[in-house]
């Protein structure tokens, strides 16, 4: 019994110690029973370097302040001046101004003890985490450069590996730790390393040198494929930047610059103006200082400042906690009121908003960024500003919006990327692509209305995947070809008379989207089209999202007739052995039978070369004769034989099944070459519109294909094509082969054989792509997409879904390629051998027989005579 109560009572206090209890998770006394507690840390040394008292000045600045703005409740102040001391847990915060490498080991025994530390400290320090801490650096005028690049690492406001940095000489000797900052880098305050090329610009240089110096530098830049590439740039020269790196294509999809504009004054400055020669996606930001001239920079004004922010939040927090202390039993208020770390959170965010609202002192040194909006803007001009009137000179393809800002209070303050066409691509813009309702690489499918509903198909899902992939979403615009074909289309619709061919092409292209794309409007063209000449295009071609083959459709040919087919397991000269192995092998037998000295041996049934010869074929059917040779001889021979009868049998019965198991063809015409040669053949087809045509006229060297044009009929409709003809083995026509997959497939489906055979080899790779107008900037963004479909199978298996599957009918192809293996003379030679082989040891054997006879026999009767 006492051992489970001890049990019990375990249990009992090890759930117990599960439950929550707030009075141990909130040991932090509210501000109502306790004054908030501070710690102001000022280093002597620090104070020292400085010249100035700061202790001083900070005890009397925030007694001030206190005394003035902190009506209810208190704040319990404790000052020190060596920065390495370890501060107990009962302190809420503490206020330090110490240089940067103390506040960052501040920080750290800080956070041991859960403290909101609030820094002022030297230029140029890593800011502290910012959800952590408040951290102000005091930065001299003019001198932010280094801070700014600093907190672009610290905040990962560009998550950039590499970098190219252009800066100007003068900029460069202002500020002499830029460069300490633009290669700062450590594990601890999570910077991520970026490799940087720094390139210096001689700004001493006259107008026309700058720029051919400007020009070489960012020549080593170019190259064909559009490598991605960032680009800082701290120049006063950015205009003339922008204008030579546009000459040099410089700004396309993959890069990325950022500008930093110093102008003093700003009033000069216009982003729209800048980039008024720029294309359409282009990534382009600015930071432009937008510091007013009449702030007051001093670390009074700072410490004023943050004593003030701090204040004003606690009297905030002591005012909330009151009111709801007030309406709620004690228990409640237990269990809702705050811990020690959200109280310091709610600090925070007070305390920056503060700062944020009124900041006059560090704040007046101000940075603002812009980023373009371009991907695709032309695109959205077109459909909100139909109105072309309205057009005026400015370059409509880029916006600006405000990014956020910079100050070295707070840091950045951003409420977007700083690029957000390379995080977002195309930010979920509505594009207008352009289609042609062509199965099975675009299917678009219409309500009653004519709205497209449905769209599917190769080309189709590519775009769908796109969109995905590049974040818009699309209108299709159909192309309309004109009322009076769209009437006949109709008419064709509703008296069923169904003249389409199966299958389609892509080498015509319909003129409207030609016009269209030349235009250049529509973002792409999602429209399988033949890619050819593309050098003398309007538009260009992606790369190729398929690959089809032409083939040429045939007559099957027929099986074999198989009233020989008893004789097929053996080739004829087999036969003809056979036959001649019987006609000696007879006689041998009856000479040996004949010449056996022993008369008593001879066999009176193989005494006639007649019976002989019976008795052989009836051995070689496997039906046994009456009789056999005494002689060994004679035995030697039939044994012989009957192993040779073993072989040609065995061999025979199983060919056999073979040939009956697998028909034979008689031959066909299975490839390009043997399409003339073939006497049935009359007529020959084409389709119209096919590549095909162009190549085997234009292109090739090949005479069989320019020969074939020629003679082709070009067919347009199911009358044209005339697959009767096909069928009876007259006419061969040429099209793409999965088109021609599609005939043999319905053929198959009606009268479940087949009759067609297609060519086994496949001619004219014909590639098929997109369109996107001429000088898209977005061709290689669409490439790029394309190709990592490839690498994803996506497309493939697209393909395997619109497209006929190549196994129908094609056992037969398969099967005639399984020629049956006759019997020939390379088989049975060993056969044959052996049996001349018995032929030549029983013939031995005979003369043994002789010797034996005169030895013993004759010998004998010569001693008995003598
Ligand atoms: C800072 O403030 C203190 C007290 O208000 C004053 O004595 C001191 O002169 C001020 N220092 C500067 C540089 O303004
Ligand atoms: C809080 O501070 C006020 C004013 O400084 C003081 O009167 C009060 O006694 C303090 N309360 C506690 C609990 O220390
Ligand atoms: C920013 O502008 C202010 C006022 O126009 C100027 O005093 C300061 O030097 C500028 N900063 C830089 C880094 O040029
Ligand atoms: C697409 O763009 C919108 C608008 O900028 C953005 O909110 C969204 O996150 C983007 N989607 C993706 C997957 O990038
Ligand atoms: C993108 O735009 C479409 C239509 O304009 C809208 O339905 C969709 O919700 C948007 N998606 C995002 C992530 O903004
Ligand atoms: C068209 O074909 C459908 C079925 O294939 C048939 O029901 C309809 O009557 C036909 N219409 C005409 C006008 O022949
Ligand atoms: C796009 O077309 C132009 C001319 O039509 C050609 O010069 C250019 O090389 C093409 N671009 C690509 C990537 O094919």
């Amino acid at each position: 019994m006492r051992f489970y109560a001890t049990i019990w009572l375990f249990l009992l206090s090890f759930f117990l110690s599960l439950l929550p209890r707030n009075a141990e998770a909130n040991d932090f006394s509210s501000f109502l029973t306790a004054n908030a507690s501070l710690a102001v840390v000022v280093d002597q040394e620090y104070m020292q370097r400085r010249g100035e008292n700061i202790l001083a000045n900070f005890q009397k600045i925030l007694s001030d302040t206190i005394r003035e703005n902190l009506k209810n409740g208190g704040i319990e102040v404790k000052y020190f001046s060596w920065s390495q001391i370890r501060l107990k847990k009962d302190f809420l915060a503490a206020m330090t101004v110490t240089d940067c490498k103390s506040t960052w080991q501040f920080y750290e025994s800080t956070q041991q003890t859960s403290i909101l530390l609030i820094a002022i400290t030297d230029a140029n320090c890593p800011r502290l985490p910012l959800n952590r801490a408040i951290m102000i650096p005091i930065i001299d005028e003019g001198q932010e450069l280094s801070q700014i690049i600093l907190d672009i690492k610290v905040q990962q406001i560009l998550r950039w590996k590499t970098a190219a940095v252009l800066l100007d000489q003068t900029i460069l000797s202002d500020n002499p730790t830029l460069v300490e900052s633009v290669v700062h880098e450590s594990v601890k305050n999570h910077i991520t390393p970026f490799s940087l090329l720094l390139y210096r610009i001689d700004d001493s240089l006259r107008s026309q040198k700058k720029r051919t110096v400007i020009r070489q530098m960012l020549m080593n830049f170019q190259d064909n494929v559009q490598t991605p590439r960032q680009f800082i740039v701290l120049s006063k020269f950015y205009e003339d930047i922008v204008e030579i790196a546009a000459s040099l294509k410089l700004f396309h999809v993959y890069n990325q610059w950022l500008f930093f504009v110093l102008n003093e004054e700003l009033r000069n400055y216009d982003a729209v103006s800048v980039t008024q020669n720029l294309e359409e996606g282009a990534n382009i930001a600015f930071i432009l200082n937008a510091t007013e001239p009449t702030g007051t920079s001093s670390i009074n004004c700072t410490i004023a400042e943050l004593s003030m922010a701090f204040v004003t939040s606690i009297s905030r927090m002591i005012v909330e906690e009151q009111s709801i202390y007030g309406e709620i039993s004690d228990e409640e208020w237990e269990a809702i009121r705050y811990t020690k770390q959200e109280k310091q959170d709610e600090i925070l965010g007070y305390m920056k908003d503060y700062i944020r609202m009124n900041s006059k002192c560090a704040s007046c040194s101000h940075w603002k960024i812009e980023t373009a909006l371009t991907w695709g803007k032309s695109e959205e001009h077109r459909r909100y500003q139909t109105n072309l009137e309205l057009r005026d000179t400015r370059n409509r393809n880029f916006e600006f919006i405000d990014v956020g800002y910079w100050t070295p209070t707070l840091g950045f303050i951003t409420h977007e990327v700083m690029f957000p066409h390379i995080v977002h691509s195309f930010r979920n813009i509505t594009m207008d692509i352009l289609t042609v309702h062509s199965p099975p690489w675009q299917i678009l499918e219409r309500d009653s209305r004519g709205d497209i509903v449905r769209h599917s198909g190769i080309t189709m899902e590519i775009l769908k995947e796109m969109s995905r992939m590049l974040n818009f979403s699309y209108i299709l615009h159909e192309v309309k070809t004109n009322p009076a074909e769209l009437a006949a289309e109709e008419m064709q619709q509703t008296s069923n008379l169904t003249d389409d061919l199966l299958g389609s092409l892509t080498f015509n292209i319909p003129y409207q989207v030609i016009e269209t794309m030349q235009s250049s409007r529509y973002f792409m063209a999602a429209l399988a089209a033949t890619i050819d000449e593309p050098d003398k295009k309007s538009f260009n071609y992606t790369v190729p999202i398929s690959v089809q083959t032409y083939t040429f459709i045939a007559r099957q040919p027929d099986e074999v007739s198989r009233i020989y087919l008893f004789t097929a397991p053996f080739t004829t000269e087999i036969w003809g052995c056979l036959v001649a192995i019987i006609i000696i092998t007879a006689p041998v037998l009856y000479f040996i039978n004949r010449l056996v000295p022993m008369e008593h041996l001879r066999i009176t049934g193989l005494s006639t070369l007649n019976s002989c010869f019976w008795y052989i074929y009836g051995a070689l059917l496997q039906q046994g004769g009456m009789y056999l040779p005494k002689a060994d001889s004679g035995r030697l021979v039939i044994g012989v034989w009957w192993i040779v009868v073993i072989v040609l049998v065995t061999t025979y019965s199983g060919n056999l099944v073979a040939f009956l198991t697998f028909p034979q063809f008689q031959p066909g015409i299975d490839y390009f070459f043997q399409i003339f040669s073939s006497k049935d053949v009359r007529q020959f087809g084409l389709r119209n519109g096919s590549y095909f045509e162009k190549y085997s006229t234009q292109i090739t060297t090949r005479d069989d294909f320019r020969d074939f044009v020629q003679r082709a009929i070009i067919y347009n409709n199911v009358q044209g094509e005339d697959i009767g003809a096909v069928q009876d083995g007259k006419r061969v026509n040429v099209d793409w082969r999965v088109n021609l997959q599609l005939i043999v497939q319905r053929q198959f489906e009606k009268n479940k054989e087949c009759k067609f055979a297609l060519g086994r080899d496949s001619f004219v790779d014909e590639q098929i792509g997109l369109m996107v107008p001429k000088k898209s900037p977005y061709l290689q963004l669409i490439n790029d997409q394309i190709m990592h479909m490839f690498r994803m199978g996506f497309i493939e298996r697209w393909h395997q879904i619109n497209l006929p599957s190549m196994d129908k009918c094609n056992g037969h192809g398969g099967m005639r390629q399984i020629m049956n293996h006759k019997v020939n003379l390379d088989d049975m030679q060993g056969c044959f051998m052996v049996l001349l082989f018995g032929f030549m040891i029983a013939l031995f054997v005979l003369f043994v027989e002789y010797w034996y006879r005169w030895y013993f026999v004759e010998k004998k009767k010569a001693t008995f005579t003598s």
